[in-house]
């Protein structure tokens, strides 16, 4: 068991990216500066035939579902946006790391699923911002990552104990002191993630006492991670019960026959998400 100050101190330093190779974390800040060419970041990618492999198959993978193939890292990154692509490569880089311990794989097909989800809905609502959804639901849960990093023996207990009269968020705040959301929180905010992007990974649990602040993203993330769990999609969290999930539906004015039609076209893809996930990680 941990203090919550025990577990901060672990989460600080790992905002400082020690765990992945030197030149992604060069290259992740480099994204982040205001003054940075796209023909840059591509040919430091390029320098890196791992990465740029990964930022290829992401550019041609079920997120962007109606979009022709690339073949290239510049396409690629025109494709994805550099800020989307940022997020990508720091989520990937994480999650390799830890990638043979048990629990991680899921983790995993989950983001990427929740991620998938989130695009959709958001352009079935005319959500503006397509992309910046997709990041939100592809680090929604990066704040359980630290878990695995540093109590693996712990979270493999949590994961085997799952009990829905006490969703993970819960019991993690009694054994690492902070709850995955706040985890997630302190780290992309550590990242200089914007707030529209930190809100709903702060609030995707308690969606309805979201602030007015981002709460359309918030609840975008949330009713997409409800969706994906649905489908098995799932890191077994808690759903919400069914009444906060229509509450969350109907207030971003999500039509019964539009969250049929989303919820079809998750099932139809089902498999297909679930294959793709090996390939990306
Ligand atoms: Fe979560
Ligand atoms: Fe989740």
């Amino acid at each position: 068991m941990f203090s919550p100050d025990e577990f901060a101190l672990l989460i600080e330093d790992l905002s400082l990216l020690p765990s992945i190779s030197p030149t992604t974390r060069r290259l992740i800040n480099r994204m982040d500066e205001p003054d940075v060419a796209l023909s840059e970041i591509a040919s430091l990618i390029e320098e890196d035939p791992g990465l740029a492999s990964r930022v290829l198959k992401v550019a041609n993978s079920p997120f962007y579902p109606y979009s022709g193939k690339v073949g290239s890292v510049r396409e690629a990154l025109i494709r994805l946006g550099l800020s989307s692509a940022r997020a990508i490569i720091l989520a990937t880089s994480l999650f390799d790391r830890i990638r043979s311990e048990p629990g991680v794989f899921g983790l995993w097909t989950h983001s990427l699923s929740v991620a998938i989800t989130t695009r959709r809905l958001a352009g079935l609502i005319r959500f503006p911002m397509v992309d910046e959804a997709g990041v939100a639901g592809l680090l929604h849960d990066i704040g359980k990552i630290p878990y695995y990093m540093f109590a693996p023996d712990l979270i493999r207990e949590l994961d085997r104990d799952f009990d829905p009269a006490f969703p993970d968020h819960v019991r993690e705040k009694d054994l690492f002191g902070l709850s995955h959301v706040e985890v997630g929180a302190r780290l992309v905010t550590a990242w200089r993630f914007p707030l529209l992007i930190r809100q709903p990974i702060r609030w995707h649990h308690d969606p309805l006492s979201s602030p007015r602040e981002e709460r359309q993203m918030v609840l975008i993330v949330s009713l997409s991670d409800q969706i994906a769990q649905g489908f098995g999609l799932e890191h077994r969290e808690l759903l919400t019960e069914g009444e906060g999930f229509l509450r969350i539906a109907g207030e971003l004015g999500l039509s019964e026959p539009s969250l049929l039609h989303l919820m079809k076209e998750l099932l139809r893809d089902r498999d297909m998400i679930l294959q793709r996930a090996g390939d990306l990680l």
